[in-house]
């Protein structure tokens, strides 16, 4: 079943178009990956599906339902929460206070705000850093409080943007964890956008690629890995890099 279909979505700043008739559903359990080069269109996508920017043409279906013109706080409640490419947590609050601030989208209850944020401090090995303020956590921290955030508004759908750029190998290897018992361990559908090709042909099932604003691929990570257009608009680049 899908539960996100993009369908025939264009975005368009001004003169520059950054979306162009992409299509592709996101089903209900997998992990797909969204890649593409610098510029392609992939956070523009994310901003479009989360209600961040309405799109120029087209429609994003929420379980069948067009949700193009909900506002973002309105799709969090929906089911669909996201991270951020440049993280953004509330800079002087304790981790724990950050997590909160999230999960209050789903009780009005700081006992229960708290409840949650305990479990997800926990599931995503960030509980013993609970007390820091958010601003002095290094960056493999920082980018799992992000993840923390999204978890804490029980979402079903999570979109992830770069959540392992400027991470260390072990750092990755950490998140390469956390990532994949989100789908196991809590039943949450990913949509995900990384660069760093080891993570990104390891756990997705499915890619979309992007190039220039358009679908240029579709395919499990070997297909995309081998596809001669792919090789030539970004893992050319990509695996030289
Ligand atoms: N709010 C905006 N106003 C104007 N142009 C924008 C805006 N947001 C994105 N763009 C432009 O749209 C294009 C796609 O940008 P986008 O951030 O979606 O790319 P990306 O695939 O996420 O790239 P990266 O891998 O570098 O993060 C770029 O040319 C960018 O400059
Ligand atoms: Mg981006």
């Amino acid at each position: 079943m899908s539960l996100i279909e993009v369908r025939n979505v264009s975005k368009q700043f001004g003169g520059l178009a950054a979306l162009t008739d992409v299509s592709f559903v996101l089903n209900k359990g997998e992990i797909l990956g969204l890649i593409g080069p610098n510029g392609a269109g992939k956070t523009t996508m994310f901003n479009v599906i989360n209600g961040f920017y309405p799109p120029t043409k087209g429609d994003v279906l929420l379980k069948g339902e067009k949700v193009s013109n909900l506002k973002p706080h309105v799709l969090c409640k929906l089911g669909v929460a996201r991270t951020f490419q440049v993280v953004k947590p509330l800079q002087r609050m304790s981790t724990l206070d950050n997590v909160i601030a999230s999960a209050f989208i789903r009780t009005k209850s700081k006992a229960q705000a708290e409840e949650i944020s305990m479990e997800v401090l926990k599931f995503t090995n960030l509980y013993e850093d609970r007390m820091f303020i958010s601003k002095g956590l290094p960056l493999g921290k920082r980018k799992r409080l992000e993840i923390a955030r999204a978890l804490a508004t029980k979402p079903e759908i999570i979109l992830l943007d770069e959540s392992f750029a400027g991470l260390n190998p072990t750092e990755i290897n950490e998140q390469i964890e956390i990532v994949n018992k989100i789908r196991t361990d809590k039943g949450i559908t990913i949509l995900i956008i990384e660069h760093h090709m080891r993570v990104i042909m390891s756990i997705s099932d499915r890619i979309v690629v992007l190039s220039y604003g358009q679908k240029i691929a579709e395919g499990t990570p070997l297909e995309i890995g081998r596809n001669p257009v792919v090789i030539e608009a970004y893992l050319g680049e990509a695996h030289n890099a």
